[in-house]
Parts: C-alpha cells; sequence; structure tokens
C-alpha cells in the first residue's frame, strides 16, 4: 500500500500537508540550515508589508505556562527587499511558497496581492494580527471588513487565496464562511489569542507593547475546537494552526476536519519540529493500515 499525503489548495498540490506557519521560519534558509526544507508541503513566509517596518518594542516574546506570547509587531523590509533578497532563495527550495501578507487598508492588501501573483505559490492573507495599532486583527473581526478585504484580493489574483483569521472573535465559524463566500480558497485558524503577563515586582507588562499574542500547546484544545467548528461550516480546506507540539496533536487536527497544518510555536523549542511531526504522520498512518488523510479527515465520533 503506497501513502499519498499530497493534497490541494484550488489547482495547487501540496506534497503533504505539513506548513511552517508564518513567523516562525523567517523565509524557509533559516530552517533550512537544519533540515531540508524542501520535505515539507509548504513555507508561509513571515507577513509582508508594502513598506519596511521596525516592530515593537522588545520584549517581544516570552514563555508562559504551556505557551508563548509574542507581539513582534510585524517586523520586515517590505515587499520590494522580499522580491529582491528573499524570494530568488525561497525557490530554490522543492516545496510550495506561500507569502504572508499584511496591510493598513484594502488598497495595501490589493497592491502586495498583485505583486505576489504568480510569483509565489499561494497568499495567505493575515487578517488576524494581535499586535498591530492598524490594520491587522481589526479586519478579522467585522463581518463587513473581512468580506471586503477578501473581495478586494481575490480581484486581483489568480493563485490561491488563504485567510488566515483571528481567535479573538465570537463564531470563527462565521468569519470563514464569509472568506469562502468572497472567494477565498482555504482558510487558516488560528492565529494567536491576545493575552498579557505582569512582573508583579515592577507592576509592568512582560512584554514591551503591553500585550501580546498567546501560541502553543496553551492554546491547542481552543484551535482544535475552533477548526471542528470551522470545518463543518465551510467546503474549503481548513488549515489548522494552534499548538501542533507533535504527531499526535497533527492527527487531531486532521480528525477535527483539518486538510492541512501549519507548526508554529514548536519550531521555536524543536527547530526540525516540522519534519519530525511530517514523519510521525506517515507512521501513524502506515501503523494505521491508511493510505490517504482523506480517510482520517473529520472523521470523529460525535457521541
Ligand atoms: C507579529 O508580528 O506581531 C505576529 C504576527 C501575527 O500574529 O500575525
Amino acid at each position: 500500500m503506497k501513502l499519498d499525503l499530497s493534497t490541494k489548495i484550488g489547482t495547487v498540490l501540496f506534497k503533504n500537508p505539513v506548513l511552517a506557519a508564518s513567523g516562525t521560519s523567517g523565509y524557509g534558509a533559516i530552517l533550512n540550515d537544519i533540515f531540508d526544507v524542501s520535505q515539507l508541503g509548504g513555507i508561509i513566509t513571515k507577513s509582508i508589508t508594502v513598506k519596511p517596518r521596525k516592530g515593537n518594542p522588545p520584549p517581544r516574546i516570552i514563555e508562559t505556562s504551556c505557551g508563548m506570547l509574542n507581539s513582534i509587531g510585524l517586523e520586515n523590509r517590505g515587499i520590494q527587499y522580499f522580491l529582491d533578497e528573499n524570494l530568488p532563495r525561497l525557490k530554490t527550495f522543492k516545496t510550495n511558497v506561500i507569502a504572508s501578507i499584511a496591510g493598513n487598508s484594502d488598497e495595501e492588501y490589493a497592491m502586495l496581492a498583485e505583486t505576489l501573483n504568480k510569483q509565489v505559490d499561494a497568499i495567505e492573507v493575515n487578517i488576524s494580527c494581535p499586535n498591530v495599532k492598524e490594520g491587522g486583527m481589526s479586519f478579522g473581526q467585522e463581518l463587513h471588513s473581512t468580506r471586503k478585504v477578501v473581495e478586494t484580493v481575490k480581484a486581483v489574483s489568480s493563485i490561491p487565496i488563504i485567510v488566515k483569521l483571528t481567535p479573538n472573535v465570537t463564531r470563527i465559524e462565521d468569519f470563514a464562511k464569509v472568506c469562502e463566500e468572497s472567494g477565498a480558497d482555504a482558510i487558516s485558524l488560528v492565529n494567536t489569542y491576545k493575552g498579557l503577563s505582569i512582573d508583579i515586582r515592577s507592576r509592568r507588562s512582560n512584554i514591551g507593547a503591553f500585550t501580546g499574542g498567546l501560541s502553543g500547546p496553551a492554546i491547542k484544545p481552543l484551535a482544535l475546537y475552533a477548526v471542528w467548528k470551522t470545518a463543518k461550516t465551510v467546503g474549503i480546506p481548513v488549515i489548522g494552526c494552534g499548538g501542533v507540539m507533535n504527531y499526535v496533536d497533527a492527527i487531531e487536527f486532521f480528525m477535527a476536519g483539518a486538510s492541512f497544518i501549519e507548526i508554529g510555536s514548536a519550531t521555536f523549542r524543536e527547530p526540525d519540529a516540522s519534519l519530525k511531526i511530517l514523519r510521525g504522520i506517515k507512521q501513524f498512518l502506515e501503523d494505521e493500515n491508511i493510505c490517504c488523510l482523506n480517510d482520517i479527515k473529520g472523521v470523529i465520533h460525535e457521541c
């Protein structure tokens, strides 16, 4: 029996469903020093903005109980630097390249999407960053602004559009439905949960920008629930993200209905976590005599 882990978003084929999450592996090269990133299904870049951004004041990352709080503030060198300096190396890896984009306005999202169209395999529209004053999560917390930005990006793109959703809403599945109606080809969820950590001696936040976004094992059950609700609501592929630390977590996300998983915080603990998770998924499927992911996708007994 030959194991087939390939899966599609729109017309784009991915050799397997394991993706490096945005913001956790730079632009691929840094991970490739540790393992051959061409083995992954895809690499999602750190979010790219129109102009360079310096990001938020330090401390930007702290460890919390079973999790990690970050407030990077979308630091990056802007679209032109990405095209000139990062993309050529990224394209040498034999894996799909997904460019994450973040804007302050519909126009900025459109400019980024239009510029990247056909340069990369897909675009992840980040409307869920909790760490910036303008744009970011505010686009993903109102149904009408979500609809508008997705329609705007879709209108200028001929490659698949993935929308990354924030869990900082009451019913994430409603946002996913709006994305699907607006032409999104896939949904990724969840971005981080907005959080706070306090130094009781100084009575200050442990994060330079005061609040941050929580990721890691602490949020896994919440992310899994969000994926399960969303996968029942939309027909497009759902990419599960949030505390996937090992292959068991990954299989749970597939059983909740995810077609792909993104590995994020785990990479900070173990830089080759995504490769280990991929190997674990393969081993599990072989042990269970399962030849493709569809045989476990959304397969959970609900009573
Ligand atoms: C950040 O750059 O602050 C994190 C990005 C995100 O949460 O989307």
